[in-house]
């Protein structure tokens, strides 16, 4: 009796400390400005807490009053000089296991034994346990009515139909972000570089986070090669440089950087990969890969030099 009393305190105690707890976190959560639907979530998974705390404490008084009968009849039992004999009664889960295997016990297995022996081995002919046929049954119910819903009145898609309509939604989506240009969408079989100050720091920040690691904060090199000179192994151009980020080399520790990054921020960082180079880093790993020739510059950098020349022409001619 005086465990059960000391039990009783300590789920009590438990009660009233969850409880305190949960209003604290719902007054904090509540000044830090989460939303209502937040705030509806943690009530209403207090009153299921404390719904299934006062069943535990229900279950427990039960406990404790059979507990209490018990011992009274004990009692009485001894006062009349009669043998208290405890009913043995079988658990609900016995019960359950029971009747959904409803196995022929041992001793009366002679009952179902089939009257032929193969080499000594004997067979019994043990029905097919309830749980099986009930599970088969439910199978054979769910396949009628799957084929019900969707092939005799289709009301609902099939796969096809289903992706179809993803698709739709996806194209809807992306059509309402373009138009309203909140978006930069960047394809990626044909990157532009930015030369868009902010782009260039975003792209700098993501550098410093994910790639300083192996290729120096200044570009310089370690694991990875240097990426401040002008030799490439994967190639020097916009596209190669967007590429080889988004993509990775399979085999080395150059991951492909699309899992991490966004095609956005990988613009970023290629566009500032192309302002380290033909900077000095502090610790210049040697030159890898081939020369990226000048020649195969972008029509827009020839058209940029060819601006160059015609201003300095142009400048010369005034002196
Ligand atoms: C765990 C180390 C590691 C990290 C982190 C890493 N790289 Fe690399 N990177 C490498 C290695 C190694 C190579 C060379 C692969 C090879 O051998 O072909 C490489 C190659 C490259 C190349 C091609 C260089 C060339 O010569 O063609 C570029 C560009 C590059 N990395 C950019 C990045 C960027 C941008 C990040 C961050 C988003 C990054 N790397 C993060 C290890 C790393």
């Amino acid at each position: 009796m005086k465990t059960i009393n000391k039990n009783i305190i300590y789920l009590l105690t438990i009660f009233f400390l969850t409880f305190s707890a949960g209003s604290v976190s719902a007054q904090t959560a509540e000044g830090s400005g989460t939303s209502q639907e937040t705030l509806i979530m943690i009530v209403m998974g207090l009153v299921l807490l404390v719904a299934i705390l006062v069943l535990v404490v229900a279950i427990y008084m039960v406990m404790v009053i059979k507990s209490i009968l018990k011992r009274e009849e004990k009692i009485a039992a001894m006062e009349k000089g009669i043998k208290y004999i405890e009913e043995e009664k079988e658990s609900w889960w016995t019960r359950i296991n029971n009747k959904l295997n409803r196995s022929v016990p041992v001793e009366e297995e002679s009952e179902v034994l089939l009257d032929h022996d193969y080499d000594g081995i004997k067979e019994l002919d043990n029905h097919l346990p309830p749980w099986w046929k009930a599970l088969f049954y439910f199978t054979v119910i769910v396949s009628v009515i799957y084929l019900f819903v969707y092939h005799v009145i289709p009301i609902f898609p099939l796969q096809e139909e289903e992706y179809a309509m993803e698709l739709e939604k996806a194209e809807e989506l992306q059509a309402s972000l373009a138009a309203s240009g909140s978006v930069e969408t960047i394809d990626i079989n044909n990157p532009e570089p930015s030369d868009d100050p902010t782009d260039i720091s975003s792209g700098q920040s993501v550098f410093n986070i994910n790639c300083l690691s192996c290729h120096a904060a200044d570009g310089g090199g370690g694991i990875g090669p240097n990426l401040t000179d002008n030799y490439w192994l994967h190639g020097g151009d916009f596209q190669s440089i967007f590429d080889t980020v988004h993509e990775g080399v399979s085999g080395t520790s150059m991951i492909a950087w699309k899992n991490v990054l966004t095609p956005v921020q990988i613009r970023d960082v290629s566009s500032y990969i192309q302002t380290l180079v033909g900077t000095t880093p502090a610790n210049p790993k040697a030159p890898e890969g081939e020369l990226y020739e000048p020649s195969e510059m972008s029509v827009d950098q020839v058209e940029a030099s060819a601006d160059t020349v015609a201003t300095e022409t142009d400048s010369l001619q005034t002196n």
